[in-house]
């Protein structure tokens, strides 16, 4: 996508005019001027009020020289406001299938770069398994009119965004295509003079000591992967960090099988892996200063005559054992194995895993929230602001040392599932177990935000891309 921060004035000729305005009295002149007071008249008949990211549209016609003209409410205008319209201009862009857009919105550099993520951000569609005659365009130039931004700003707000939108690709491919090797393929084709990446296969995980990994995997025909990725800043690095992923391809529960209303939708449930492969693809062009690990255990959790049982018992990568008690709470045993390897490597200091882990958080936070434990206070603040500045939302969770009876074990030392109740904080608890003692770290279970069943805002439904935002906002910062 190309953008034109240079050109002035709202009438120039492109597929969609997008006007930020504030109020119904904030319509500007050169509008007024072509269709006097029955613009803003039209649009309160239709109840539109401007407040931000609501949307009004009329055909351009021969008034104006555009195929659709329409409102934007810009609300306050603060960052977050502008978000939310320029995402409304983006989505409406894509409904329409409209190759050009001319955004008018107001605000600073802060402005722009939220702008130019969000009309990205709006404009995406997973439609590459359609027939090519249904297909929309996709918009290919922007032009903004209004935002006092930069080249820079344009060129941070497309990363952000593209980072986002391969975290949406890999977790709306299907299953039969975004598999464990395939989901590693596309960590490596990232490999770059400022980025490293090491896959290991089954065997290497295995023995290893990766018996989470390699007990979860085992009963599929898609062998697991273990995907170990580092960038490298330019000059020396100002913090070095690690983000962790499950990466579980397709979870059909294993032999506590899922019923099918359940697993329809389970090919999400590598949205934490497709966040750390959308993060690490972004650090580059964004400049991030850190030392950033990206970790992932990919493995497909499926029913056969090599599945994993109840009643196995697990040794994890830091040789602590787990009790199977069921074979659907394989999200954790998985990330037990990446967050040991991530406590060893000894510059990190702080690690933040990301899985689609629970159903108990959905129940606890509905799909808008993303559920935020961590084991220091400051760290959970910082990630909570990031999120916020990024345009998502994280809420905090207890890390109830008193439930971790919850998950004792019998015959080893944890289970891996804990009661009915607090089902998010006991798989939380569980993760605690595998984190070095000295790291400074974070659990997000992103189970409610990963997908979507229907759209949301500027959001399709799907993927959603959920902690790419959070995380890119954290690392800008270091
Ligand atoms: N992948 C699921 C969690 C999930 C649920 C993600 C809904 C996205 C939407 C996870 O592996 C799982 O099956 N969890 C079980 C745990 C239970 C067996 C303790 C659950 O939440 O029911
Ligand atoms: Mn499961
Ligand atoms: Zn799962």
């Amino acid at each position: 996508m190309t953008y034109d921060l240079s050109s002035t004035g709202l009438l120039s000729p492109a597929n969609v005019i997008a006007v930020g305005v504030s109020s119904l009295d904030d319509i500007p002149a050169e509008l007024a001027d072509v269709f006097g007071g029955s613009l803003a008249e039209a649009a309160g008949d239709d109840k539109f009020t401007a407040k931000a990211g609501s949307t009004w549209s009329v055909r351009g016609l021969d008034r104006v020289p555009a195929t659709w003209l329409m409102l934007v409410g810009t609300g306050e205008g603060s960052v977050e406001d502008i978000r939310l319209a320029a995402g409304a201009a983006g989505s409406f862009a894509r409904d329409k299938g409209a190759a050009s857009l001319r955004l008018s919105l107001p605000g600073g550099p802060a402005h722009t770069v939220a702008a130019v993520e969000a009309v990205e951000t709006g404009n995406y569609r997973f439609d590459r398994y359609m027939a090519e005659a249904d297909r929309k365009n996709a918009l290919e130039a922007v032009a903004l009119v209004g935002l006092d931004g930069t080249e820079a700003d344009i060129a941070i707000g497309q990363a952000l965004a593209s980072g986002r939108n391969l975290a949406r690709d890999l977790v709306n491919g299907p299953a039969a295509d975004v598999y464990p090797e395939s989901l590693a393929d596309t960590a490596a084709g990232l490999a770059s003079d400022r980025m490293t990446v090491e896959v290991w296969g089954e065997d290497r995980i295995e023995t290893s000591g990766m018996g989470g990994i390699t007990a979860v995997g085992q009963g599929s025909d898609r062998k697991p992967r273990f995907v170990h990725m580092v960038y490298e800043p330019e000059g020396e690095p100002t913090a070095e960090v690690c983000i962790v992923g499950k990466g579980v391809t397709f979870d059909a529960g294993g032999l506590s099988l899922k019923p099918s209303t359940g697993m329809l939708t389970m090919r999400c449930d590598m949205g934490g892996a497709a966040a750390v492969v959308g993060a690490m693809s972004a650090l580059e062009s964004l400049g991030i200063k850190a030392r950033v690990h990206g970790i992932f255990g990919a493995a497909e959790n499926m029913l056969s005559g090599n599945s994993y049982k109840l009643g196995d018992i697990i040794t994890h990568h830091n040789g602590k054992t787990v009790e199977v008690h069921n074979t659907d709470a394989e999200g954790r045993l998985v990330l037990a194995d990446c967050l040991s390897y991530a406590s060893n490597l000894d510059g990190v200091t702080h690690i933040v895993d990301l899985a689609t882990l629970t159903g108990a958080a959905v129940v606890a936070l509905g799909d808008h929230y993303t559920a935020l434990y961590a084991n220091e206070q400051e760290f959970s603040d910082t990630l909570r602001q990031a999120a916020t500045d990024g345009g998502e939302a994280y809420w905090p969770m207890p890390l109830e040392p008193l439930y971790n009876e919850l998950i004792k074990g019998t015959w080893g030392e944890i289970k891996n599932i804990g009661g009915r109740w607090g089902g998010s904080i006991t798989a939380a608890l569980f993760l605690q177990n595998f984190v070095g003692e000295d790291k400074i770290w974070s659990h997000l279970d992103i189970a409610g935000p990963a997908f979507l069943d229907k759209p949301e805002r500027h959001l399709t439904k799907g993927g959603t891309g959920a902690g790419v935002p959070g995380l890119l906002a954290w690392l800008r910062g270091l």
